[in-house]
């Protein structure tokens, strides 16, 4: 058993679903949650840009005793993962989009994702990959009032192979960003797929196995959470996650 935090790291509000997924693997864990709304959103910023800033935020997280580094975030693991898992020094585990699960699930798939992670998962067969340029950016400045974020306009300043047009075609949507679950239902209305899935579980498995395994699960008697950064923002959001995308335990926590 080892004590410790467990950190989260996003640019915003959508680790809050790997968050999500933590908690409910590992109900008896210490949280520190980081969302860096300040440099918000990540997905376009240049690969320098988006290190420098993660080791800054890593100092912060470095204050408190921590025992694992969870990147809520495709964009920093698809592309820093090392660097950041080296930086860190503690065991680092990142998001991805779940490609070969959703080719194994058969016909076409379709990923959706920041532009930066859009270019790491480009040229596989059967797999449609689409940068997303607005779309993080949007949910995380209209977190208050989430029916304002138009997720059909914001699909159609694309064109790439016409896949805006294409509804019912996909057997499969990946969401590559993690903001993404807080549109989930506009997407699938939009796309009409019979699947749609993230990494958020994956991830949280892969920490509890590595836990689990290396007998450092925590027994506090409940999960707690640490909020870093704008407290008075989040407490908000979290009424708003909890509405729309059942994280009903923010609200109780
Ligand atoms: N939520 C992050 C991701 O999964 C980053 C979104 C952004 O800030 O652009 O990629």
């Amino acid at each position: 058993m080892r004590q410790g935090y467990i950190a989260v790291l996003d640019s915003g509000v959508g680790g809050l679903s790997v968050l999500n997924e933590l908690i409910k693997l590992l109900p008896n864990e210490r949280f520190l949650y980081l969302g860096d709304n300040g440099n918000a959103p990540y997905g376009g910023k240049s690969l320098a840009e988006l290190k420098a800033i993660t080791e800054k935020n890593i100092d912060l997280l470095k204050s408190y005793d921590l025992k694992a580094l969870v990147l809520g975030c495709n964009t920093l693991s698809a592309n820093l993962y090392r660097e950041i898992s080296d930086y860190a020094g503690v065991p680092t585990f990142g998001v991805y989009p779940p490609i070969e699960y959703a080719l194994m699930l058969g016909g076409e798939v379709l990923l959706l994702a920041t532009e930066r992670t859009a270019e790491r998962f480009k040229g596989i067969d059967r797999l449609t990959t689409v940068g997303l340029r607005n779309l993080a950016r949007d949910i995380e400045n209209n977190i208050y009032n989430a029916r304002a974020i138009n997720v059909q306009k914001n699909l159609l300043q694309y064109s790439v192979g016409d896949f805006v047009n294409k509804s019912g075609h996909y057997k499969t949507i990946i969401l590559g960003c993690t903001h993404y679950f807080l549109v989930k239902n506009e997407i699938l209305d939009h796309f009409r797929p019979q699947n749609i899935i993230s990494g958020d579980h994956f991830t949280a498995k892969r920490v509890y196995d590595f836990l689990q395994q290396s007998n450092s699960l925590g027994n506090y008697k409940r999960f707690s959470v640490l909020f870093l950064g704008d407290f008075s923002k989040f407490n908000q959001r979290f009424s708003v996650c909890g509405g729309q995308s059942g994280l009903n335990f923010l609200k109780n926590y």
